[in-house]
């Protein structure tokens, strides 16, 4: 495998040792083993060295992956105006980013509410990474610097009696997951121990709400013996937060993901984890710890499950293209055409990426939770994908 991809310079190997040294000392903390939720939580964001903490580009065309907003301004435009039929509904004056990466989508995001004359009074974000942190708030500077003062770095996520719209693009799928293994004497966790001066995958018997959704599964489920996959604990744990101090408006939640139903089917017998590296896509979380995401797919049923218990109401959830069609972004292409041929069609391209079913266009999903009495804005109309969850 690391034969096909780039090789890391220097300074990214010793970057990668010295966390793994720092998973190695956790390792032996532990006992011997640590679950992959806990390994995928320090290769992410260890403080200093996980590869969200630390100073790799990331996101764009220099980094590992590309994100919708980073493809195109005009997914955020129309992120932003379905964002500001809600604020108008309800009355409220708030948005709050979850995750805000490069800062790119807050900037393009605020640019059209403020053409739309929707501005919130207050755009908070909560980004856990202090290095994100630091280039958002240059990001912003350099494209939004009248907008700023309304621009808000929460350090945790509000209390209680928050009013407003929560948009999270990309975030759940970069929360720490629990692996499991179906084998033919019961399911195991898999985890992570040190071999040699390196890290390996070691299992141990699944417990608690693993060994309880595992025999769930397996009831439900024909998977055949050596079956893969993942569950994210964190996700349910963000929905349920969100639940507890947003007391009116909408969450907007954006990502690659399927029901259950698809999410746990026999053939995905090797579960839906990947890592990004340098625009390489591989399924080898051990490869190059801090300098390479791991990321899983979401399972939109269990979203909607922790939403119900929450409080909220699951009010709507279709594919991007569908969201983004009836978000108006052939109308935000027209608007934004140029005398120059050469942009128009790098335009089109981006429209295209983001919404060709070969794309990103049926396998990212946007879901819609509300509090009691908000309805969905107008992007969801017409192709109501509930019944699948
Ligand atoms: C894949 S990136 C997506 C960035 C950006 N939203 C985009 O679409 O380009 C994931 C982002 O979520 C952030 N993140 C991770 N855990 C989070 C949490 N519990 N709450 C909020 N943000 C989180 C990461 O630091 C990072 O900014």
């Amino acid at each position: 495998m690391s034969n096909q991809l780039p090789a890391p310079d220097l300074p990214a190997t010793e970057h990668s040792a010295r966390l793994v040294a720092l998973i190695q000392q956790e390792i032996a903390a532990a006992g011997g083993w640590l679950s992959f939720s806990e390994y995928m939580r320090l290769a992410l964001y260890a403080p200093g060295l996980g590869y969200y903490q630390a100073g790799a580009a990331k996101f764009g065309e220099q980094g590992d992956f590309v994100t919708a907003p980073e493809i195109s301004a005009l997914f955020s435009a129309c992120l932003a105006g379905q964002v500001a039929e809600v604020l108008v509904q309800t009355g409220c004056r708030t948005v709050l980013e979850l995750g805000a990466g490069s800062g790119l989508m807050a900037a393009d995001m605020l640019l059209e509410l403020q053409r739309l004359q929707e501005l919130p009074q207050r755009y908070l974000i909560l980004e856990p990474s202090p290095d994100l942190r630091e280039r958002q708030h240059h990001l912003l500077l350099q494209r939004v610097p009248d907008l700023l003062d309304r621009v808000v770095w929460l350090d945790s996520l509000p209390e209680k009696g928050f009013s407003g719209v929560i948009v999270a693009n990309e975030v759940l799928d970069a929360l720490p997951v629990s692996r499991f293994e179906l084998g033919s004497s019961g399911a195991v966790e898999l985890g992570i121990s040190q071999e040699g001066a390196g890290l390996s995958v070691a299992s141990r018997p699944v417990k608690g709400a693993l060994k309880e959704f595992t025999g769930r599964l397996a009831s439900m489920v024909d998977l055949p013996v050596g079956y893969r996959s993942e569950v994210c604990f964190a996700a349910s744990g963000l929905i349920h937060s969100l639940g507890g101090f947003l007391d009116k408006g909408a969450v907007f939640l954006i990502d690659y993901g399927l029901p259950q139903a698809e999410f746990y089917s026999a053939e995905r017998s090797d579960g839906t984890l990947r890592c990004h590296y340098r625009h390489h896509v591989h399924n080898d979380p051990l490869l190059y710890p801090g300098i390479q995401d791991i990321t899983a797919w979401v399972d939109f049923t269990r979203v909607g499950e922790a939403a119900l218990q929450a409080g909220l109401n699951v009010a709507a959830y279709t594919t991007q293209a569908h969201f983004l069609l009836h978000s108006g972004i052939t109308a935000q292409l027209e608007l934004r055409q140029t005398d120059s041929a050469v942009n128009n069609a790098q335009m089109s391209a981006q429209v295209q990426k983001l919404t060709l079913p070969g794309e990103m266009g049926e396998v990212f999903k946007v879901m819609l939770l509300t509090t009691d009495d908000v309805l969905p804005s107008t992007g969801f109309q017409g192709r109501d994908l509930r019944v699948n969850l």
